[in-house]
């Protein structure tokens, strides 16, 4: 890198779209594993890596190598003209690991609002039905339906109306705060069984195509829901012909400590999304699912020029290998546990902490101006992850009071790299504590 800082951000300014944004003025000149450097040679521990995209590490050998090999021998013919075989090869790979036994079906696309745009299209072209349900504090991308889906008015769809219709919402189950004033275990999950009393009072199954369900909202909390709640979702579905589909964009891959979350409820989705970590930075997302469904659509219907990138799948590929090869899903899980314990220990030290959750290697701590009245402490967070940037620590924050802190580190971060990182955090909540 030969321009300065400075002069980068100047021209940054002058060029490209402020709401093109970026979370820090930072710019990157290496990753490898769980660091990244910048062009003045500092080194962050990355906790965000590239918003669960980086599950296997950064800049893998493995990846590395096959995204070479791929380049020199060819990077485009658009499979919908001249196929190759990594695409056929990524399709099986990822229909026999989704969860469940029905033969699937896969297609593929380039980012994850794509993979949910497409994979709504084949529920109402399955179904011939229209209306789509998801879940209040859901983010499903910055497309017109993936907007219209969303529902964090700021910054996702503040002014970028009129949305796309036919979609509804209903309250997750956020326990924390519990939308009916309920506590687990007496409320018996009727936050579950809501879903049939707004198919009576907001869209009839017989016009409702799909409900589109993230496991775990990324962008709205991070929060695990009661191990009852996704079976019960899916019987309901199950009983009007209403498609699941579950937007595993952000929890797939290896982030929950199982390939894909729906995997602990023991959930098999009509249709599921993938992306992000799927091929390790390489733009590639994924909708598949049964393959009576994923074939009720006529050839030509979906589809894309860069779908199924070979470069792209050929990254995928390397990623299911070195998933396996590196045990990274146990890996994950012992990460989840260390981080878990980690926070805990937090949470007996600041009463800033309202709420620490997670599911295996994804975890959320959601801080609150006090733990009575849980009102949410966006500020605190705020400040939490400047001092974490400002001390060589990236981190990100999401929840729909912009209050809670997400944990997305590489699978492959060392112990070493764990302790530095929650050094710092802690660090970070001794310094907003002494304010
Ligand atoms: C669950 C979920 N769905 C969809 C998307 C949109 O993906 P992309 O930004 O690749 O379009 C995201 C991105 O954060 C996501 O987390």
């Amino acid at each position: 890198m030969t321009d300065t800082k400075e002069n980068l951000t100047q021209l940054r300014e002058k060029y490209l779209a402020s709401g093109f944004a970026s979370a820090r003025p930072c710019y990157v000149k290496k990753a490898q594993g769980a660091l990244v450097w910048d062009m003045d040679d500092n080194e962050y521990i990355d906790f965000a890596g590239g918003i669960a995209v980086m599950n296997v590490g950064h800049s893998h050998p493995e990846i590395v190598s096959a995204v070479k090999n791929q380049a020199e021998n060819f990077m485009h013919t658009c499979f919908m003209v001249l196929p190759y075989d990594s695409t056929i090869e990524l399709a099986k790979k990822l229909c026999t690991s989704v969860p469940g036994n029905t033969p699937k079906k896969a297609m593929f696309a380039n980012s994850g609002a794509e993979a949910v745009e497409n994979a709504i299209k084949i529920a109402r072209y399955y179904t011939k039905r229209t209306g789509i349900i998801a879940f209040e504090g859901g983010f499903h991308g910055r497309t017109l339906l993936g907007m219209s889906l969303t529902s964090k008015a700021k910054p996702y769809k503040l002014g970028f109306g009129p949305f796309a219709p036919e979609t509804y919402r209903i309250p997750y189950a956020y326990c924390y705060r519990c939308p009916f004033g309920k506590e687990y275990p007496s409320c018996d999950v009727k936050c579950a069984d809501h879903l049939e009393d707004f198919l009576i009072s907001h869209t009839a199954p017989e016009t409702t195509a799909a409900f589109i369900a993230e496991p775990i909202p990324g962008e709205g909390g991070y929060m695990v829901p009661p191990p009852e709640y996704f079976p019960k979702l899916k019987a309901i579905c199950e009983k009007y012909g209403i498609l699941f589909i579950a937007d595993e964009i952000q929890t797939g891959m290896g982030r929950t400590g199982s390939l894909f979350a729906m995997e602990h409820w023991g959930v098999e989705a009509d249709i599921t999304t993938t992306a992000k970590s799927l091929a390790a930075g390489m733009p590639l997302s994924a909708v598949v699912g049964k393959a009576e469904i994923m074939d009720s659509v006529h050839p030509g219907g979906i589809g894309g020029t860069y779908g199924a990138n070979p470069l792209a799948c050929k990254a995928a590929l390397a990623v299911f290998d070195v998933i396996e090869k590196e045990n990274l899903l146990e890996k994950g899980k012992a990460l989840g546990e260390k981080l878990m314990s980690g926070l805990k220990e937090l949470e007996t030290k600041f009463d800033i902490i309202g709420d620490v959750r997670g599911m295996g290697p994804l975890v959320g701590v959601e801080l609150v101006k006090d733990r009575k009245s849980k009102q949410p402490a966006p500020e605190a967070t705020k400040a939490i992850t400047d001092y974490c940037f400002e001390h060589g620590l990236l981190l990100l924050s999401c929840g729909t009071y912009g209050n809670v802190l997400r944990f997305m580190m590489p699978l492959v971060t060392t112990d070493q790299q764990m302790e530095k990182g929650m050094e710092i955090l802690s660090d970070a909540f001794g310094a907003i504590a002494n304010k």
